[in-house]
């Protein structure tokens, strides 16, 4: 099912918590429907109170967040996936799977064939009756993606959901997640602490400074947007690499 990604529209965001110092001042963005946002920026620098924000779990202190109008008048369905995966134990995956939508009251045959649907998409299909404990690192990250995803969401926000795994399973990640995002058509904002992460990912990355807070800049990648393994080898994504880490030095050299 394509979703229905609205455009989402930042003026001049800013938040404060109480009393504290500026987390985050003068966000200006516009991310198109469907575009994929990486962000990146020192630790503390406001990431997480950033996607908190756009998911509505916390307000702007000053400025807006606006997303594009919709045909239903509906807020976008966002999805929150954290660094944890946050299973529950006691469900086999298809049940974790299917959490969300057996929340919402969908009856078991329609949210089973979801589920079935989602974990084979995932490359899950034979673990369907497994525990959490069963599961691998990034077996059990596969089933938090398919939980997200469940509910058809047009906005899926990421918490370095690859942080803890090694590096081969976090580059199938990756060319798995766009896989689905461009079948999908979702938008996403993707928080990493690794610039190569980010550059494969994303249309434009959103590079965050910390002390003064503030938007350092906003980098656009400009690579095809079918993202391969041959890609990533490639001189081309090498030099984007090492222009967004020399647009980045900055905040970098911290
Ligand atoms: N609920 C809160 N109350 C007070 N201060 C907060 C709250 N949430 C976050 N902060 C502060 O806002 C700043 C940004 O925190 P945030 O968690 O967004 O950083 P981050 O960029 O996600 O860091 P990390 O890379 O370590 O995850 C920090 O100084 C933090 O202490
Ligand atoms: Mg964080």
């Amino acid at each position: 099912m394509m979703s229905k990604a609205p455009e989402i529209e930042f003026s001049q965001v800013s938040k404060r918590f109480g009393a504290g110092p500026l987390v985050l001042d003068g966000l200006d963005l516009r991310a198109a429907p469907g575009e994929f946002i990486s962000v990146i920026g020192p630790s503390g620098c406001g990431k997480t109170t950033f996607l908190r924000m756009v998911a509505g779990l916390s307000q702007p202190s000053g400025g807006e967040i606006r997303f594009g109008i919709q045909s239903d008048d509906a807020r976008p369905e966002l999805a929150f996936i954290f660094q944890e995966a946050t299973l529950l134990p006691w469900l086999t995956v298809l049940a974790n799977i299917e959490l969300p939508l057996r929340l919402r009251g969908e009856p078991l045959a329609r949210r089973r064939k979801t589920a079935e649907r989602l974990a084979a998409e995932l490359g899950l299909g034979a673990a369907g009756r497994y525990h959490p404990r069963q599961l691998s690192g990034g077996m059990k990250m596969r089933v938090s993606l398919a939980r997200a995803l469940s509910l058809s969401p047009d906005v899926l926000l990421l918490d370095e959901p690859f942080g803890a795994l090694d590096a081969i399973t976090r580059n199938r990640l990756n060319e798995d997640l766009l896989a689905l995002h461009r079948r999908e058509g979702w938008s996403a904002f993707f928080v990493t602490h690794s610039v190569t992460e980010a550059v494969f990912l994303a249309d434009r990355i959103l590079v965050l400074a910390a002390d003064p807070a503030r938007v350092e800049t906003i980098i656009p990648v400009d690579l095809p947007r079918e993202r391969t393994l041959a890609l990533r080898e490639s001189d081309e994504f090498h030099d984007a690499v090492a222009e967004a880490t020399r647009r980045m030095h900055n905040i970098l050299a911290r």
